[in-house]
């Protein structure tokens, strides 16, 4: 899997397809990423939220973590200053510290996974945070009840994972929920917003205690 080959399209590509939608979902939870200490970000792309954030809190420390280096390149281009670590891994394999961030955000990232691969990258994500971090994610989901935007959101899934998966190979040929596996790593969830008619979710989970 390898975002390299979209990683110069993205930006352009987001803006035709989801027009503003995508960075009002990334946004909804901005102000508990504010007042943070550390901040991991993964997968974050060409960095849209990182330039909101950096601009917000100057001095905060930020982790860019993407196993694409073309993604990396773009996100690096988007904050010159400020004490930003930019990571490239595979979050699959990575080994991150334990305790180390209070704020771990998600953006349009844990989508990408197949089950088995979603729970080793949550596993130590969840390690990587404080006792009481928080965590924001944002993805695409099916709305709960049926209905026309139920059967939408099934076909905008089927045309994203299919054209993903040519371009990047991704893993995953569905959505995999993460709650149950963000509840078992002793986080709840604190808050939920929808968008488009329930075809993106915005979640901020919190961490009460160590799991
Ligand atoms: C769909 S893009 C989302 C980008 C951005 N966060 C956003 O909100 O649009 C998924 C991002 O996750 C990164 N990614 C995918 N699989 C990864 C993996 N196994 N390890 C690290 N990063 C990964 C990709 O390189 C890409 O930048």
């Amino acid at each position: 899997m390898s975002f390299d080959l979209l990683a110069p399209h993205y930006r352009w590509l987001e803006a035709a397809v989801a027009g503003g939608v995508l960075q009002r979902a990334r946004l909804a939870h901005l102000a508990v990423i504010e007042r943070a200490q550390r901040v991991l970000l993964v997968g974050e792309g060409p960095g849209r939220f990182l330039a909101v954030l950096r601009e917000r809190r100057p001095q905060l420390p930020i982790t860019v973590l993407d196993a694409s280096a073309r993604m990396l390149d773009q996100a690096r281009r988007v904050v010159p200053i400020g004490p930003t670590e930019f990571v490239q891994a595979d979050l699959r394999s990575w080994r991150p510290p334990v305790g180390h961030w209070d704020a771990i955000v998600t953006h349009c990232v844990l989508d990408c996974f197949a089950p088995a691969s979603l729970a080793c990258v949550i596993a130590p994500l969840a390690s990587a945070a404080t006792a009481r971090a928080d965590w924001v994610v944002t993805d695409f989901t099916l709305p709960a009840r049926p209905g026309w935007q139920r059967l939408r959101a099934r076909a905008a899934h089927q045309l994203m994972y299919r054209a993903f998966r040519m371009v990047t190979r991704l893993e995953a040929r569905h959505l995999t929920p993460p709650d149950t596996m963000l509840h078992n790593a002793g986080f709840s969830l604190s808050n939920r917003r929808h968008f488009n008619h329930g075809l993106i979710q915005a979640d901020h989970w919190r961490r009460a205690s160590i799991a």
